[in-house]
């Protein structure tokens, strides 16, 4: 019997419609448009404002969109799953919450938790119940509301982020098309270069971690880019090593949105000129920022009119754990 393939059979996206610029965020903290555009290549970022507004908020509509675009009932959905790192709350799931919203009843729901690479890990995971045979219709989805643990007095991390959420749906192919591989890995001792510091069991809220603003995104840029290159790469180049493709045979590296130069020097290092081959990378992130679990969904929603059935994709990751990985797919549909 043919191989079954978890394969993408449609994506969609949310972003709000508050656009914060490089030139809102000059007049907040000290930094420039020039410096944004050259150290990161970010223009613009999209913000959730609203009270009582959430991650769920996001993924709902992105779900919603994914469902109705799709013709997909959303009681024929078996399983949803959300990667985040800003849940509505410390508990339930925010899929638990999106699951509802969209009326996926049936659905079996839950959480992934890898920061950046979340959706990676998520896409991976959803991609087993698939290939066993176990489930026929999953939805994963990737939201970040990141202005809520971003410190817009700290320059060095309000400039990089944003809110946004993407969805895809996996379905069985036994065409060849779909997931074909992946190399995912984490190494747990790089916490201390990205994380949270108080708001989890160790460090539970009080007044003074609070006044100490210790609920906002610590991230030590300079080490973080550094892993974040070397590992990325590695990843990339593992995946297309042991599935013998080469910059030729590849037609889109779809890389998470962290940095403009994290992703050229990953580009690079795949052998993929930054001139020509530049239309293979899908980049977003002048126009979305960092939003975390979203930037590779929404990266397939930006690119879906161009993405052709049988391209060769690459979807790689970096993020706070650390964690990082890559997924080599076989794009399952004529996205016109
Ligand atoms: O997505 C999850 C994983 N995260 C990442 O992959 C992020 C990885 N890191 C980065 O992308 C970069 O390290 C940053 C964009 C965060 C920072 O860029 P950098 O080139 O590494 O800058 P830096 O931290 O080394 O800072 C260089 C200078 C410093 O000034 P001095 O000490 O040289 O006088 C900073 O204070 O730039 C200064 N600086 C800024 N200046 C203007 C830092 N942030 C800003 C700013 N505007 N927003």
């Amino acid at each position: 019997m043919t191989k079954i393939r978890a394969a993408i059979t449609g994506v969609q996206g949310y972003v709000p419609d508050y656009v914060l610029t490089n030139e809102e965020l000059s007049t907040m903290v000290d930094t420039t448009d020039e410096w944004i555009m050259t150290r990161t290549g970010i223009k613009e970022r999209r913000i959730l404002k609203g009270e009582g507004l959430g991650t769920s908020f996001m993924g709902a509509k992105a779900v919603q969109g994914l469902l109705e675009k799709t013709n997909t009932d959303p009681m024929d959905i078996d399983l949803l799953i959300c990667s985040t790192t800003t849940p509505d709350m410390v508990f339930p799931a925010t899929a638990n919450l999106i699951a509802n919203e969209v009326g996926a009843k049936k659905a079996f729901n839950y959480d992934m938790q890898a920061a950046c690479s979340g959706f990676l890990y998520a896409l991976y995971t959803a991609a087993q119940f698939i290939e066993t045979g176990a489930y026929k219709k999953i939805v994963v989805v990737g939201a970040d509301k990141m202005s809520s643990i971003i410190d817009y007095t700290d320059r060095t991390t309000c400039v990089i982020f944003g809110d946004g959420a993407g969805a895809v749906l996996l379905e069985p192919d036994q065409e060849g098309f779909g997931i074909q591989d992946a190399v995912m890995q984490s190494d747990g001792a790089g916490w201390v270069h990205l994380h949270q510091k108080a708001g989890g069991s160790r460090r539970p809220p009080t007044a003074e971690t609070v006044q100490n603003r210790e609920h906002f995104v610590y991230q030590e840029g300079k080490h973080v880019f550094k892993h974040a290159v070397e590992n990325m790469g590695a990843v990339v180049l593992d995946v297309m090593k042991r599935n013998d493709l080469t910059a030729d045979t590849i037609h889109w590296l779809n890389p998470h949105q962290a940095n403009r130069r994290i992703v050229d020097a990953t580009a690079k290092r795949m052998g993929l000129d930054t001139g020509v081959d530049s239309e293979k990378v899908m980049m977003t992130i002048h126009k979305y920022g960092n939003t975390t679990n979203g930037t590779i969904p929404l990266n397939l929603w930006n690119y879906e009119p161009q993405l052709k059935k049988g391209d060769n994709t690459i979807l790689a990751a970096f993020g706070g754990g650390f964690t990082w990985g890559a997924i080599y797919l076989k794009w399952a549909y004529d996205g016109k």
